[in-house]
């Protein structure tokens, strides 16, 4: 029998009496993949509930932080104790050094940090410090790196501007985005070619060093080493984005798992347990630029929130204790998943070639390797589509976009897995 939607249709259309699209961030909406999205109730460990009583497997994990899975009783009871101590105070309190200490023990290269309340803030005020550091005014991102919505960055962006194909957005001023220069993702040479096109112009180098927002693309061998070298060749900094990869594809990010020491970090998501929460840090000399020690400002009325502070600590605590255990448990689950499904899409005909880094992974519906935003545009996003509409009717929730990483909890269990292949064995083309 099909599933029942009808109590999240008429939310659904009340919603977009009051919200443009019905939502409160473009990709929830589901334009790309068609349908209307369930509204959900509440959620355990691995599972999603919807308002008309359906359940659903979880594979995007609130886009990212949850990973230790929905309604962690550690977390949970982090929150219900902050939160009767007041949800907050505009003043400091010890949570954000021990949570900052947390970060740190995780992420060495971040030698002091600030909190704030997104990714798009830590990305934003993070490229804000490198330009007021240099003092250049150019900036270097990739084609399908998404790092918020800030004006400078919204130039050949993924995530919600590549799934609806906006070519960056309206509301932008061009002279906002004349210093932002979009290159290809994994090619040195055209970075090289910038670098010698504009000596002494290039404030920062800002990436995803595993790329989520145009689906999941690793980096290729070297290339993470060759934007640390020309980077610190022409004097300028490298910012890893590690909103989405930071505590996911190790406890230390991306930077630990490839090695790299960057000048500054952003981070999101896990760092807030759910919580609104963003932080950016690096350098201690670079750093100290920031008011009011130095001449480049950046402020915020719930940085360094109580809530989340208590719901990251609870996160990172349960993460340092336990990373023997989580990660390689965690590159399993998802590796069983990914290669599980790419092994049925082979035996069913159907052309995917499936990209993995630790517990994030996308299956594009192409047969070319993907590298790039160029080549994961490859994939054909109604077929994503279409297999995204038969996983949902079967109870798995994956994320609703062939440009969004799919994630995995340390929730997810062998049982999970076999649900989610035989729902995908019903829902390839066939
Ligand atoms: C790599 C990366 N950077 C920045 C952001 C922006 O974070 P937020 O949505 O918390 O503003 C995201 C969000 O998906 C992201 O994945």
């Amino acid at each position: 029998m099909p599933l029942s939607h009808t109590r999240s249709h008429l939310l659904q259309q009340k919603a977009e009496t009051i919200f443009p699209g019905g939502v409160n961030s473009p990709v929830r909406a589901f334009r790309s993949v068609g349908g209307e999205p369930p509204f959900l109730t509440h959620a355990e460990g691995a599972w999603l509930f919807d308002e008309d009583g359906n359940r659903y497997l979880d594979l995007f994990g609130s886009w990212g932080p949850m990973i230790l899975g929905h309604a962690f009783p550690p977390v949970v009871d982090a929150i219900r104790e902050a939160a009767g101590r007041s949800a907050s105070f505009g003043a400091s309190t010890a949570s954000e050094a021990a949570l900052a200490t947390l970060v740190q023990r995780c992420f060495p290269s971040v030698e002091k940090l600030r909190f704030v309340s997104s990714g798009t803030e830590a990305c934003m005020s993070a490229v804000r410090l490198a330009r007021g550091f240099t003092g250049r005014d150019f900036i270097v991102k990739f084609e399908g790196c998404y790092h918020g919505h800030s004006d400078a960055m919204l130039v050949k962006a993924g995530s919600g501007v590549a799934t609806l194909g906006i070519p960056g957005s309206a509301g932008v001023p061009a002279e906002t985005v004349m210093h932002t220069l979009a290159l290809p993702f994994n090619d040195l040479d055209t970075v090289r070619a910038a670098f010698a096109a504009r000596p002494d112009q290039i404030a920062c180098v800002i990436l995803e060093p595993v790329v989520g927002n145009a689906g999941t693309i690793p980096p290729a061998p070297g290339y993470l080493e060759g934007l640390r070298e020309i980077t610190r060749k022409h004097g300028a900094l490298l910012i890893l984005d590690e909103v989405m990869t930071g505590f996911r594809v190790s406890l230390g990010g991306a930077q630990q798992l490839y090695n790299i020491r960057p000048d500054l970090t952003t981070l999101g998501k896990i760092i807030g347990g759910g919580l609104p929460c963003g932080a950016f840090g690096g350098r201690a000399d670079i750093m100290n630029c920031l008011a009011p020690l130095g001449p480049v400002y950046q402020a915020g009325t719930l940085s360094g929130n109580p809530l989340a502070m208590a719901a990251g600590i609870a996160t990172l605590e349960h993460l340092i204790a336990n990373q023997q255990t989580i990660y390689p448990g965690l590159d399993s689950t998802t590796s069983q998943i990914a290669e599980g499904v790419a092994k049925l899409a082979r035996e069913a005909g159907v052309t995917l070639t499936t990209n993995q880094v630790g517990s994030m992974f996308t299956w594009f519906f192409t047969s070319s390797p993907v590298t790039d935003f160029a080549s994961a545009s490859t994939s054909d996003t109604a077929v994503f589509g279409r297999f995204h509409r038969a996983m949902l009717e079967a109870g798995v929730w994956l994320p609703p976009s062939q440009f969004e990483a799919a994630f995995v909890s340390t929730a997810h269990g062998r049982e999970d897995v076999d649900f989610l292949l035989s729902a995908a064995r019903k829902a390839l083309p066939h």
